[in-house]
């Protein structure tokens, strides 16, 4: 435990400034829609959106795509990833791939292992001649899902494997309490409202005491109100990205009638997903925790979907309307919604090196 909060204290300081050393920790968030990589040898975060596209090598030069970030598979195929996947897609009219779905690895992606490799290869950066040793983000098991997590496990630790890295898995909710617990000795419960899952996990005083997930998050958000509205998913995705403002029932304000309607119909799903996250968090709590919890604990809430204005505050309300069966000493967000996953893996794999 002493090791841990030193791991935060000396995260804190300068990490490029120290003798470059053989051995590399690592922390990597494995995301529906985000891959986030984080090195104790430097202060850059590396962050690629999990999405690709596959060109067919016939029909593309290569020369022509300097400053698109590209890779190519083993049997020369070209696969666009990242951000510049969707520029492609729009050009050649065609949809982006996702190598992941609902927090796992998609059952329908031929080419998603292939391509996720190339993505790690390329965020993690050089390995060469280093001793590197990696924590990786898993979800824990759905509660309203059946697909197994210990297969998406076992891809990813052949996938780290293969690049010669030691890994180890890490609840994704639990990395949230090493990157923003410290200070309550890693007691708290972490939520990471992400794309494809809500992840939940109770940490007392280090140890994991409920973990559970639910596949319901941003894609379920926007596949409602697409469903709702009747229009395309991407479109409800890119204007809540851009315009939703949870400070108001509205929704915030759009350009025009239609987004507003949009924004309207966000603001009920996103009510709806907290809702069904604090039920679940009860009910799981209720049945599965049996150690006896005295002290307030703080709620610490995390992931893309958390970023809008007023999601704490809507989250605050929400769960206002309910008995707990914990006492809370605070709900805050995290420090930053988007790689706190990502820095508490590398908080708990540079804790185990120093162990070893
Ligand atoms: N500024 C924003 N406003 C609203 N939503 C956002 C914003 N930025 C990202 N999101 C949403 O956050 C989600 C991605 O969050 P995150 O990167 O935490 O997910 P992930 O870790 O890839 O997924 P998961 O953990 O579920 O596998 C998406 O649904 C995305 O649309
Ligand atoms: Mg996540």
């Amino acid at each position: 435990m002493t090791e841990l909060i030193n791991m935060v204290d000396e995260m804190v300081e300068k990490k490029e400034d120290k003798p470059k050393s053989k051995v590399v920790s690592l922390g990597l968030d494995v995301g529906t829609m985000n891959l986030v990589c984080t090195r104790s040898d430097s202060n850059n975060i590396k962050m690629i959106r999990n999405v690709f596209l596959e060109l067919d090598p016939e029909t593309v030069n290569i020369s022509e795509l300097t400053d698109i970030s590209y890779v190519e598979g083993d049997e020369s195929e070209i696969f666009i990833i990242g951000e510049d996947a969707f520029k492609f897609a729009n050009i050649f009219n065609q949809k982006v791939s996702r190598p992941m779905e609902k927090g796992l690895i998609s059952p329908k992606e031929i080419s998603a292992i292939d391509v996720l490799t190339l993505m790690i290869k390329d965020i993690v950066g050089e390995v060469r001649d280093k001793e590197v040793y990696c924590s990786f983000s898993i979800p824990a098991e759905a509660i309203d899902e059946n697909r197994s997590v210990s297969y998406h496990e076992n891809v990813f630790s052949r996938i780290l494997g293969s690049l010669g890295i030691n890994y180890t898995s890490v609840n994704e909710a639990m990395a949230i309490i090493y990157s923003e617990c410290a200070k309550e000795k890693f007691s708290g419960l972490g939520i990471s409202f992400g794309a494809g899952m809500a992840n939940v996990c109770l940490s007392f005083k280090g140890i994991e005491a409920l973990k559970f997930s639910t596949a319901r998050a941003g894609d379920w958000i926007d596949k409602q109100v697409a469903e709702s509205l009747n229009i395309i998913p991407n479109r409800v995705t890119s204007l809540k990205e851009k315009h939703i403002d949870l400070s108001t029932p509205s929704g915030g304000k759009g350009r025009n009638k239609k987004d507003n309607l949009v924004l309207q119909a966000l603001y009920h799903f996103y009510e709806s997903l907290i809702n069904y996250t604090i039920k679940k968090i009860i009910k799981e709590f209720e049945e599965k925790v049996d150690i006896e919890i005295d002290d307030k604990i703080p709620v610490v809430i995390s992931g893309g979907t958390s970023l809008p204005n007023g999601f704490l505050e809507l989250f605050k309300s929400v769960l206002n309307r309910y008995e707990l069966p914990f006492e809370i000493s605070e709900i805050r967000q995290a420090k930053n919604p988007l790689v706190a996953v990502a820095n508490g893996l590398l908080v708990r794999t540079m804790s185990d090196v120093k162990n070893k």
